[in-house]
């Protein structure tokens, strides 16, 4: 990306969208690998979602709203267990996180990991079975630790050396011994496209492989036997669609797997290679499916495993996004549409940054659609903008829209499921979006909108 001295979201002024982006021969149709998967267009052309209008549900919740899609949600559960079924499946609870999707997700049978003790609380306050429970992130508190050794998590994924003591004496003033995954930086780091497999040691998470500090802080845990150590852990990005970073993590942490069992006699009974895999949010995505993870994760483990002479540990994997990320679409209504002349159409909805960060944020990309009605008008290549004061308030950053685009449309983003209502903000006091889910024809609160007397309810004096 250029360089702009109001930013680097303004360096690209070219108003022909991207390389990959085509103008659409149908402006209403919608790319089904985009949407939850109950969404169609109406007869009436407005989009549906498990046959309930978003004018309707506009009507009822207001917008902004993340529309979830249950039965799609829960299909994307199954898929994973089908695809893993002697494997454990985690839902990496930060993508997005409330009791109704707690709920869910043990319905359907997965796992559940949680980084903080805010996840954790919202994991035990839905009736989450403790033992299914992983517990992430690399500050976790004393209080956090405590609180998960007093509910009984299923596992704890230590991060520190610091961590390794604080886990010591709390398991040994509780008279318990947990159980633990070492994570481990394999010195892999994998985004969408594109994987590097030299340097990205030098981040905060996890314990170095390179360095020699996984190895110790394997031995360190076997040899004060307080902490049950089941295995070693591995996350190395997100929105990945390369299995080759995979492999190299795979590879790295299995030969570290050997050499415990070279140094200490120990085969460590389970692997987990992380979450990051990726889903379509626009049209140049395309995500394997979990069938496909499985057959190449499989395959990747059992060689090397074969190639160190190990029996191949159980594993488990920590989707978030390809859970929860195409089930859910935000629906906004558009507030003003601003022509600059032959440069750019900015289409301004009543959300923005404060409920999608990633654009601002990630440089992400998103597309979108005219949602409450169908429209006979050429496609207009448009930019959905937000309402905060910030000029890189960008939702969208290119689509079609039909050129009669107006306010008072709505406008529906898919793909918003992961990393959008969870990294919401009150940015200018906007009060974040309720989520509604909507099944066989009903849509139910999950989580309610905020007010501005939520808003003001911290303020003191
Ligand atoms: C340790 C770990 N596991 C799983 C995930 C989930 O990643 P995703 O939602 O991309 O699948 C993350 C995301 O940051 C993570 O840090």
């Amino acid at each position: 990306m250029r360089a702009h001295e109001a930013g680097a979201l303004h360096a690209d002024i070219s108003n022909q969208g991207p390389a990959w982006l085509r103008t659409p021969a149908d402006v209403n149709a919608l790319v089904p690998a985009l949407w939850p998967r109950s969404v169609t267009r109406g007869a009436d052309g407005a989009v549906a979602v498990a046959g309930l209008s978003v004018r309707d549900i506009a009507a009822e919740f207001g917008t902004p709203v993340y529309v979830l899609d249950e039965a799609d949600l829960r299909s994307r559960c199954r898929d994973f267990r089908a695809a893993f079924p002697t494997e454990d499946v985690f839902y990496a609870g930060k993508a997005f996180l409330c009791r109704a999707v707690v709920r869910m997700i043990a319905e359907e049978g997965l796992h559940l990991d949680v980084c903080t003790g805010g996840e954790l609380a919202t994991a035990l306050s839905a009736g989450m079975p403790p033992e299914r429970i992983g517990f992430h992130g690399n500050n976790k508190s004393v209080a956090e630790l405590g609180r998960a050794l007093d509910a009984g998590v299923g596992r704890i994924i230590v991060d520190s050396f610091t961590e390794i003591d604080r886990l010591t004496e709390l398991a040994r003033e509780r008279g318990v011994r947990p159980r633990v995954l070492v994570r481990v930086t394999v010195g892999v780091e994998a985004h969408t496209h594109e994987f590097i497999a030299t340097a990205h040691e030098d981040q905060k998470f996890g314990f170095s492989l390179a360095g020699g500090a996984a190895a110790n802080a394997a031995f360190k845990i076997l040899d004060e036997d307080v902490l049950e150590l089941r295995g070693l852990h591995s996350h190395i990005g997100s929105q990945i669609f390369d299995a080759s970073g995979f492999e190299v993590s795979a590879r790295r942490v299995l030969a570290l797997q050997a050499q415990i069992r070279d140094a200490r006699g120990v085969e460590l009974p389970e692997l987990d290679l992380g979450g990051g895999f990726g889903i379509a949010y626009t049209t140049q995505d395309d995500p394997a499916t979990p069938q496909d993870l499985a057959k190449r994760l499989r395959k990747i483990v059992d060689s090397e495993c074969a190639a160190e002479n190990l029996a191949v540990p159980h594993l488990s994997i920590e989707p978030g996004r390809a859970i929860v990320g195409p089930a859910v679409f935000t629906l906004y209504e558009v507030g003003t549409v601003k022509d600059l002349d032959g440069i750019r159409t900015y289409v301004s909805v009543d959300g923005g940054m404060s409920d999608n960060i990633r654009t601002a944020l990630y440089d992400a990309s998103y597309s979108a659609t005219l949602a409450s009605r169908a429209s006979t008008a050429q496609p207009l290549l448009a930019r959905v903008v937000g309402k905060h004061c910030e000029s890189g308030d960008i939702v969208v950053k290119d689509e079609f829209l039909p050129a009669d685009v107006q306010p008072g449309d709505l406008v529906a983003v898919p793909g918003t499921g992961a990393y959008c209502r969870s990294m919401a903000s009150n940015y200018n006091h906007v009060p974040r979006p309720p989520v509604v889910a909507v099944r066989d024809g009903h849509a139910r609160l999950i989580v309610r909108r905020e007010t501005e007397e939520d808003l003001l309810a911290l303020d003191v004096g």
